[in-house]
């Protein structure tokens, strides 16, 4: 029997997974992640960007023909309030709308995303399909009530992206997507699931990372919250 959310409704999930390698760690991070939530009853959706060639380039041929200058936002409005966004972003729109848990699934790349889910984001997170006017922003948003989670890999280690470290402390450079990206269309934010620099151990750590992986999905009603700046005045829509 599938669980349920405290709202009540069943547990669903959407992993949006960017790694173009199907035998890397990072993808087999992914698949760990699907199959310890189908374990616990999650109905669970895989986007492979990758494997899709998803087009993350946000242009103006995905939209009807218009005349004079192309405005991306005041055109996925308009596709959004007409039914004519794009046939692939309408797809994964409704995928998205299915989960009640949203998992973006990336190696970190120059501290972010890669360009292909970065795209993904750009088109799919299209205003007025998912915030913005009025639909507003942050907790006004239309994903409000949903959990979303960065599940990570990086090249360097654990102890390089603290404060003092070499690269600084990750929560500050993943700061544009917790609440630029997640936050932003409504969602609660989870402590992003991380593993660092499995390039650099043997199998068996490789496997035990494997194994934290699938312990902290089977724990995400404990996992905390980002601490990003849900204590700030929100912005009222525009
Ligand atoms: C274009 C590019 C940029 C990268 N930028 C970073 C970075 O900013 N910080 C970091 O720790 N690792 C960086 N890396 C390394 C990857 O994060 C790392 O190789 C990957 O997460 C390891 O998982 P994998 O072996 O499954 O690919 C980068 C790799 C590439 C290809």
């Amino acid at each position: 029997m599938g669980v349920s959310t405290p709202s009540g409704a069943p547990a669903s999930a959407l992993i949006v997974h960017a790694h173009p390698e199907p035998s890397s760690f990072n993808t087999a991070q992914a698949r760990t992640a699907c199959a310890s939530l189908e374990a616990q009853g999650y109905t669970v959706e895989f986007i492979d960007l990758y494997a899709q060639q998803w087009s993350p380039v946000l242009d103006r041929g995905e939209f009807p023909p218009f005349e004079g200058p192309f405005k991306p936002q005041r055109e996925q409005w308009n596709a959004a309030k007409s039914g004519s966004l794009a046939a692939d972003v309408r797809t994964d729109l409704d995928a998205v709308f299915r989960a009640n848990l949203l998992v973006l699934s990336f190696p970190l790349w120059w501290f972010s995303l890669p360009a292909i889910l970065k795209g993904w984001v750009d088109r799919v997170f299209a205003m007025g399909a998912v915030s913005g006017g009025d639909l507003g922003l942050f907790d006004e948003a239309a994903l409000a009530g949903r959990r979303a989670v960065a599940l990570m890999t990086t090249g360097g280690s654990a102890d390089s992206f603290t404060e003092d470290g070499t690269f600084g402390d990750i929560n500050e450079f993943l700061f544009h997507i917790h609440r630029g990206m997640l936050e932003f269309v409504g969602y609660d934010v989870l402590e992003p699931i991380i593993t660092y620099g499995p390039a650099h151990v043997d199998d068996v750590r490789r496997a035990r990372a494997l194994d934290d992986v699938r312990h902290a999905f089977s724990n995400l009603d404990s996992r905390p919250m980002v601490k990003t700046s849900r204590s700030r005045t929100p912005l009222t829509a525009r």
